[in-house]
Formats: structure tokens, C-alpha cells, sequence
């Protein structure tokens, strides 16, 4: 046991503690790693004095000093199956510290999934059985295994990294002092920039590294929510930790945050609903009451409620599965994706996501700001980034659930949504050309199941940018779509997920890619790349954004640019075999980031300032740009990270419409788009 930490969850009790010794400082309530001073080279005198007081953890983890294990007089017990589904729960996961004579010792309590869930109802019974999991004594408890320390981490990450390639490039000291492999290749001046600040804004919780924060400009006075690990924002940093042979980080992340994913919130007395994943969270050093000198490790997650938007932030469980996978993929080790919790975890988010509603599409409707676009840009509805993102997590949940008799009606539910929604968005989303010539002349009006006009676009919707704009080779997939609109804006995340997913069909990927080649300067210009093209400006501007001061044309979320998209579109061109134009594009990167303090984003229509309010040390900014560097470095770990048609989805249909059927079976119409 020594030389291991564990964060150990019972399965016997509702809650198990671990006694771990630990030096810890906390400054602010929450626990930044060191910084290393000699490292950052290029910070000013405030900020290291500043990333002085943040406090650092430094914990020697081999030694356990006790072990007590009880029931939480405060907590719930959450048992059963379904009567108290919804009722409040009143979890409480946190590690005490207490300071005894300078000595602090971690006191680790979670609650991981150790009470009988079950969940019923929620994607209706005639589609799939009830999801019935029943935790308790049959849960295997969770235990997040702290890789061996030290010198026989060497040995054991260079398994847990990349299957034995050697890819770490960073010559540093890995997360918790672990020594990482030296590198193939000289690393950059940038790059050993980045990996410096990469490091250093990592969250531990209970001494263990958990995620980073969003960005730590220490210059900045009013992080607001900055200094939270969001769930959206950790994907890249995780990437760059996984590709550098550094999987505990991931894998706390994973289980933390699938603690909090049954976390009871409500705004004004509504509950959001259950298997929604937070936003972010931030770890807390609470003081216990009338204990002195006892502090207390707590996760806080925000689901909306406090986020400027206050909109539930649907791309996040959609980006834990996404993640999930890639860890297993990267890592080698499926077993996390095996447990019971996080099996239960997937089945909670798809729940959410494959409920029945009053839609009449296969895409998923959300509104206004649910993903990385969080404030009023009108794209409520059926926006592509959260189609993008729904695709590739149903995609993932297919290779990850585990097929029994509980679960093999949601699997074809999951195979039906995907070869529904793929056509969907296929033969509705796509434009180039030939498509905006066919909307050009649309007939309008048409009452009928056979209409071809099925959304009763008027023409008059195009807009005259796009008559210009579209090139003649090459398209792309529309930001959204409703009866009567289309959004005819580029939006990037989307468009690159889509070639990613293989949401779109092979010859669509192509076409989206050469589009982007093809409109460069709009589209990368000075910095990697637009989040959408073109902004909306005047009259435009202030309705659908509501005047949004930060979101003015050719800024923030409204045709600013942000280089965390770097890494998505290196992926995106690696996947289409032009690892060069990635190349390119973090070229420019490369040349401009570091100089600016890798800010979180670029305002102007080619991306030449510093945005009027971003946030400099931007954390998916630096990861973004070390993830397309590795990636570009590893064809072979990239290519585990994108999908290839499948053809096999194309094939099987329950809809029971033969192809001589009356109606259309959209099986077969998505096989000829493909052949
Ligand atoms: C902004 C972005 C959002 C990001 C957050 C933290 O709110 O819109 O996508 O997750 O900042 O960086």
C-alpha cells in the first residue's frame, strides 16, 4: 500500500475515509500547484509574486496514517428504485485538512456512485428498458489508484501513456514530480513555455491533480469564474497530459466529476435534470465549524446557475464521454470505462439526451448558449457544435456500453439516433453551390410528407455575403436549422467535430475542409481560427445578442478568434490526410502566442488584436496549441481519436420501412449519400 494514495469510496458504506499525510497550503480556498518561478520565465515580478500567494501543494502521498471508515450523519442515504428518483440529495465529497503541528493531514470523503440508483422512465419505455443500476454492495468501490511515485513512475506512466511510444517531449518534472520521458526531439523555447504554465494551472483536490483552471492571468484582479476547471476547457489540457504519457490526471477528472454529475442544484426551486454534467467546478478549502485549524477539500460545481449565461451546459456530458473515450483509447486502459459508475455515468447523460420531447427532428434541441458559444449569439435550437458533439459522444457510448439485457435497447436506440441524425444533418445542413442554387429556386408552401422544400426555407433567406463567399469547390455545414430559418453562418468547432465524427459523409468532409483552405483569410488569417464567420453587426448585432457589449462584430464569440480551435482543426486535417495545412496554421500560432501571453482570444475580421476582454494565460489556449503539436508529432495516437464512416450504421434499420415503402426509409437515402 505504500508508495499508493488512494481516494477509496466504500462500497459497504455511504462513505469512507482515508487518512493521508500531507503538507498543503491553500491560499484563496482553492489549491494551485507551484509555481515554478525559474520556469516561467517570462512572467513580470507581480506575477510571481502573486503566484507566490496563491500557495501551492506539495504533498508527500506515500505514507497512510489511518484509515476510518462511517456514515455521514448530515448526508441523505440515497437508496432505491425510482420512488426518490429526483428527491434532493444532499452529497458531500471533500477531504479534511487538519493542522497538527504543522503537519496537515488529508482526510479524504466521497460519495462516487455508491448508492443504489436507478433510473426510470426517462427515454420512454417502448424505446429501451428501464436503466436499472443497482450500486450498494454490489459496486465495485472506486478507488483512484495513484500511480506509483517517483522513480517507479518511469516505468509504470510509460504503459499508461501511449502504449509504449515514447512521446513525451517535456523535459520537465510531470504532475506530482514525476519524472516524464525525455524528449525525441529539441523542444521548443514556446513550447517549454507552455508546458511551465500548463502545469502550473493545475487544481488539486485532496493533493490529487483534478483538472486546470480556465486561465491564471495573475495580473487579473477579477477572475470571475476563471479560476474554475471547466469541463469544456480541461479536453485539450487532457489531451496534451494523455499524449505526454500523463493519465492520472484524466482519470481523477473522469471520477470527479462524475460525482458531480448527481449533484442537487436548483435556480429559483428548479432542478435541472439528472445526468446533466456542471459547467465547472472549483475546488474549495472550506473551514469546518467549530474546529480550529481543520479545513476541508470541497468540489463546488457550477451548473449554469452562477455562469454569466445561466444557461445548463449541455456540451458538457457530452465532452465527458468524448474524453472517456480517448483516455481509454490513449492509455490502453478500458477498464474505467468498465466500472459500474461510470457505465451508470454514460446511461445518465444519454438518458438526458435521448428523452422523448416535442421535437420532431433527430437533432438535439437546446437553447441559446448551452456549449463553448455560453452567452446570447442565437443559436438556440439545433445548433451544429451541439449536433457535432452529440454525434461523436453517441458514437463513443456505442464502442464503450457494455451490451446485457439492460442495456441492449438503449444501444439501439443509440444506433438508430446516430443513423438518423447523421442523415439529418447530411442532406439538411449541408450547403455549397449546388445546394444554395437548389434553395435559390425553392418552391415554398408545399403541404406534403414528399416535400422537397421540407422546412419551407423561403430563398429570400440567403444571405448576399453568401453569394459571394460560397467557393465553387468546396461547402460546408450550416450553423443551425428550424422551419422557415436557416443560420447560414460558419461555424468552426462544428464543422470541424462534423470531420472528426464523420458526422458528414467523406466527400462533405473534403468539401468543408477545402472551403477552409479556400477562405483562409476569413477564416485564419492573423491567428487559428474564427469561432464562426461572419458576425453579426448592426441591427443584427443588437437583437440577437442583446447589445452584448463583449460580443461586438469581429469579437469574443461573434467572429473573434480563438486558438484553442487549433487542435480540433489539427486533428480535422490529420483525419483528411493535410497534416500541412495544420502545420501552417500552428506556425502562425507559434509565432504569436507566446509574445501576446497566450490569450484566450483575437478580435478584429483577421484576428490582429488581442481581444478587448480576453484574458491572457488562457488555459485551452496554451493547451490547445501543445495538443496540435503532439498530435501532428503521433499520426498514430491521433488517428485513435477520429472515426472513418461507419458503414455498419448505414445498413441496419428497425424503422421496418422496406425500400419498396411508401415512405422514404432514411437508412437507405443515407447509404446513397455515402455511395
Ligand atoms: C467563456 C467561453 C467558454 C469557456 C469559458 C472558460 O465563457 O465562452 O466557452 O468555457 O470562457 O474559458
Amino acid at each position: 500500500m505504500n508508495a499508493t494514495t488512494c481516494i477509496a469510496i466504500s462500497n459497504m458504506t455511504p462513505c469512507c475515509r482515508m487518512i493521508l499525510g500531507c503538507k498543503n497550503s491553500s491560499i484563496f480556498g482553492y489549491s494551485f500547484r507551484k509555481c515554478d518561478h525559474k520556469t516561467v520565465h517570462n512572467l513580470s515580478k507581480t506575477q510571481f509574486k502573486l503566484c507566490g500567494l496563491r500557495g501551492y501543494v506539495s504533498c508527500s502521498h506515500d505514507k497512510v496514517l489511518g484509515y476510518r471508515c462511517g456514515i455521514d450523519p448530515n448526508r441523505k442515504a440515497f437508496f432505491g428504485s425510482g420512488s426518490d428518483w429526483g428527491q434532493p440529495r444532499d452529497f458531500k465529497s471533500g477531504c479534511r485538512r487538519v493542522n497538527a503541528g504543522g503537519r496537515s493531514v488529508v482526510n479524504v470523503a466521497s460519495d462516487y456512485r455508491n448508492h443504489s440508483t436507478s433510473v426510470e422512465g426517462h427515454v420512454n419505455d417502448k424505446s429501451f428498458e428501464r436503466i436499472y443500476v443497482r450500486g450498494g454492495l454490489n459496486v465495485k468501490p472506486l478507488v483512484i489508484e495513484r500511480v506509483k511515485k517517483g522513480e517507479d513512475l518511469k516505468e509504470e506512466e510509460r504503459r499508461v501513456g501511449v502504449n509504449g511510444s515514447s512521446v513525451n517531449i517535456d523535459d520537465s518534472k510531470g504532475l506530482n514530480g514525476s519524472k516524464v520521458l525525455s524528449s525525441k526531439r529539441e523542444v521548443s523555447k514556446v513550447e517549454k513555455e507552455a508546458w511551465d504554465l500548463l502545469r502550473g494551472a493545475v487544481v488539486d483536490y485532496c493533493g490529487n491533480p483534478v483538472g486546470t483552471v480556465a486561465a491564471s492571468d495573475p495580473a487579473d484582479s477579477t477572475p470571475l469564474n476563471y479560476d474554475q476547471v471547466f469541463i469544456r476547457d480541461f479536453v485539450p489540457s487532457a489531451l496534451a497530459f494523455l499524449l505526454n504519457g500523463e493519465g492520472e490526471i484524466v482519470k481523477n477528472f473522469l471520477l470527479h466529476t462524475l460525482q458531480l454529475q448527481s449533484w442537487e442544484k436548483t435556480v429559483d426551486c428548479h432542478s435541472p435534470g439528472q445526468g446533466l454534467m456542471p459547467a465547472s467546478f472549483k475546488v474549495k478549502s472550506v473551514a469546518i465549524d467549530g474546529k480550529i485549524g481543520v479545513s476541508e477539500d470541497v468540489l463546488d460545481p457550477d451548473f449554469g446557475e452562477s455562469a454569466i449565461g445561466r444557461v445548463a451546459p449541455v456540451d458538457s456530458g457530452l465532452w465527458w464521454i468524448i474524453l472517456l473515450r480517448a483516455y481509454s483509447k490513449i492509455t490502453g486502459d478500458n477498464g474505467l470505462q468498465a466500472r459500474v459508475d461510470v457505465q451508470t455515468g454514460i446511461r445518465l447523460i444519454l438518458n438526458l439526451c435521448l428523452t422523448d420531447g416535442f421535437d420532431m427532428f433527430p437533432t438535439l434541441l437546446v437553447t441559446d448558449g448551452s456549449c463553448m458559444i455560453d452567452r446570447r449569439m442565437g443559436i438556440h435550437g439545433h445548433p451544429l457544435e451541439i449536433q457535432a458533439l452529440f454525434y461523436s459522444a453517441l458514437r463513443c457510448s456505442r464502442e464503450m456500453l457494455i451490451v446485457n439485457d439492460s442495456t441492449k435497447n438503449l444501444v439501439a436506440v443509440v444506433n438508430n439516433r446516430l443513423s438518423a441524425l447523421s442523415f439529418h444533418i447530411r442532406e439538411y445542413y449541408w450547403v455549397d453551390m449546388k445546394k444554395i442554387n437548389e434553395i435559390y429556386r425553392y418552391k415554398t408552401e408545399e403541404y406534403s410528407t414528399d416535400a422537397i422544400n421540407k422546412f419551407n426555407i423561403y430563398p429570400d433567406q440567403i444571405p448576399s455575403w453568401l453569394v459571394d463567399w460560397m467557393p465553387e469547390t468546396g461547402g460546408y455545414l450550416i450553423g443551425n436549422l428550424q422551419p422557415a430559418h436557416m443560420d447560414f453562418r460558419f461555424f468552426t468547432l462544428g464543422n470541424l467535430w462534423s470531420i472528426v465524427s464523420s458526422l458528414g459523409t467523406p466527400k462533405q468532409n473534403e468539401s468543408i475542409l477545402n472551403l477552409i483552405e479556400d477562405k483562409w483569410d476569413d477564416l485564419v488569417a492573423h491567428m487559428p481560427l474564427k469561432i464562426c464567420y461572419p458576425a453579426l453587426e448592426y441591427e443584427e448585432w443588437r437583437i440577437i445578442t442583446g447589445s452584448d457589449p463583449k460580443n461586438t462584430p469581429w469579437s469574443y464569440h461573434n467572429g473573434g478568434s480563438w486558438p484553442t480551435l487549433l487542435w480540433q482543426f489539427t486533428l480535422a486535417c490529420m483525419k483528411m490526410k493535410k497534416p500541412e495545412l495544420a502545420r501552417k496554421a500552428v506556425a502562425l500560432a507559434e509565432k504569436k502566442l507566446s509574445e501576446d501571453h497566450w490569450p484566450e482570444y483575437y478580435d478584429t475580421r483577421q484576428g490582429r488584436f488581442i481581444g478587448k476582454q480576453s484574458r491572457l494565460y488562457q488555459t485551452w489556449t496554451i493547451a490547445g496549441f501543445l495538443t496540435s503539436k503532439l498530435l501532428l508529432e503521433n499520426p498514430e495516437m491521433a488517428s485513435k481519436l477520429f472515426w472513418e464512416e461507419d458503414y455498419e450504421l448505414l445498413e441496419s434499420c428497425v424503422c421496418a420501412i422496406g425500400k419498396s415503402g411508401r415512405k422514404k426509409c432514411s437508412r437507405f437515402a443515407a447509404k446513397s449519400q455515402v455511395v
